[in-house]
């Protein structure tokens, strides 16, 4: 029998530039039999290692073709998860800590969604299959994903949420959108749906705390969730900030307000936000309306270059999940796949998988 696993309390007191050796250890052993994906929100210290980089969906593709035996997920749950499902049934998934969740993602559950859409059939008289399409946001557990596969729904990501709708609306009249209120009601509205014809399902009342006639009329239904990151940029951050420099240009991700999206320049994912600002002109200047590790490193990138990056709330607001992947988890994880141990492997229940396979298929198909 081998060494047992290191267990992660031996790696508490190592300081990030020893798990930084000793990562990259574990990586040269490895080889080719370990690929490291990571998010833009990943912190330096654990993006630098990530052998593959992007936005939820631009993971998702390059997930789905990954041939080593072990994805090393650095980002949250619902992504390695994701990841677990394009995956072939013998490749390995793991999140370095499962503590790593999405706050926004925890808005939703199943039985609270299930509930919603019998509630939504009673009031559309028996008609929810034939005239709402369900919609998840990628930031949702599987099973969301799951039960949109089931209902003909399908999975968005801020980068294709806009074509997501259209498909949605050539075949069903309506929308049940979850989990992000704001990605629901900046994407429906630049497709052109007026505020009037949206409507918030509250998940915590009866009838989401809508009358049988608000939700008749609706055309898309948006889950009151939202991301307490994205919720901490404010428009009067945006009005201050063209007082100082009226020449500057404001970038948002779309899990931000309607009136900070309004008010920016340009929206749009991790990935959009980063290109645009590398593409950026020499001397312009950028608020940014987006999660603080990833602005820091535009912004230190950048300034090389002549181009201002700068954040758009005045207070420090990180995604906690996403940081919470770290040195020290990453080393545990990597140094007990170079003994044989797999730990923190992310498994879909197979009955799942196959079900969220089908919402996501229809994703991929649609967006690249
Ligand atoms: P992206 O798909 O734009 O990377 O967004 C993921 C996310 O969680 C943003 O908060
Ligand atoms: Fe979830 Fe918000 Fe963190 Fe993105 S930034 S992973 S939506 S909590």
């Amino acid at each position: 029998m081998g060494a047992p696993a290191l267990a992660i309390h031996q790696y508490a007191s190592l300081s990030d530039a020893e798990c930084d050796a000793r990562i990259r250890a574990a990586k040269e052993k490895l080889g080719n039999r370990l690929v490291i994906l990571g998010h833009h929100y990943q912190r330096e210290e654990v993006y630098r290692h990530a052998d593959l980089t992007g936005d939820s969906l631009k993971l998702a593709h390059l997930a789905a073709g990954v041939e080593a035996e072990f994805i090393v997920f650095c980002g949250v749950h619902f992504m390695a998860e994701v990841a677990d499902i394009v995956t072939k049934p013998e490749q390995i998934t793991i999140l370095p800590d499962m503590a790593a969740g999405c706050s926004m993602a925890d808005m939703a559950n199943l039985a609270d969604v299930e509930r919603a859409w019998r509630e939504i059939d009673a009031a559309l008289e028996g008609e929810a299959e034939a005239r709402v399409t369900p919609i998840t946001y990628i930031n949702s557990a599987a099973d969301l994903k799951a039960f949109c596969g089931r209902h003909g729904g399908i999975v968005c990501t801020s980068t294709n949420a806009p074509g997501i709708l259209e498909w949605a609306f050539e075949r069903r009249e309506k929308v049940l959108f979850f989990p992000d209120q704001h990605l629901g009601r900046n994407t429906a509205y630049k497709l052109g749906i007026p505020l009037d014809e949206m409507a918030v399902w509250d998940y915590d009342k009866p009838m989401g705390g809508l009358t049988a006639e608000q939700i008749r009329k609706a055309k898309v239904l948006l889950w009151k969730g939202f991301c307490s990151v994205h919720q901490m940029f404010r428009p009067e951050h945006i009005d201050q900030f063209r007082e100082k420099y009226p020449e500057a240009k404001i970038i948002s991700h779309p899990e931000c307000s309607f009136e900070v999206c309004q008010k920016s320049d340009y929206v749009g994912s991790t990935e959009y936000i980063q290109n645009h600002l590398r593409n950026a002109e020499p001397g312009t200047r950028w608020l940014v309306g987006t999660e603080l590790n990833l602005v820091n490193r535009l912004h230190n990138e950048m300034k090389e270059k002549g181009v201002h990056v700068h954040f758009m709330s005045p207070m420090v607001c990180m995604c906690s999940t996403m940081f919470r992947i770290d040195p020290q988890h990453l080393a545990w994880t990597l140094e007990n796949l170079v003994d044989g141990h797999v730990v923190n492997r992310i498994r879909v229940p197979q009955d799942v998988a196959e079900q969220a396979r089908i919402a996501l298929d229809r994703m991929l198909k649609i967006a690249k």
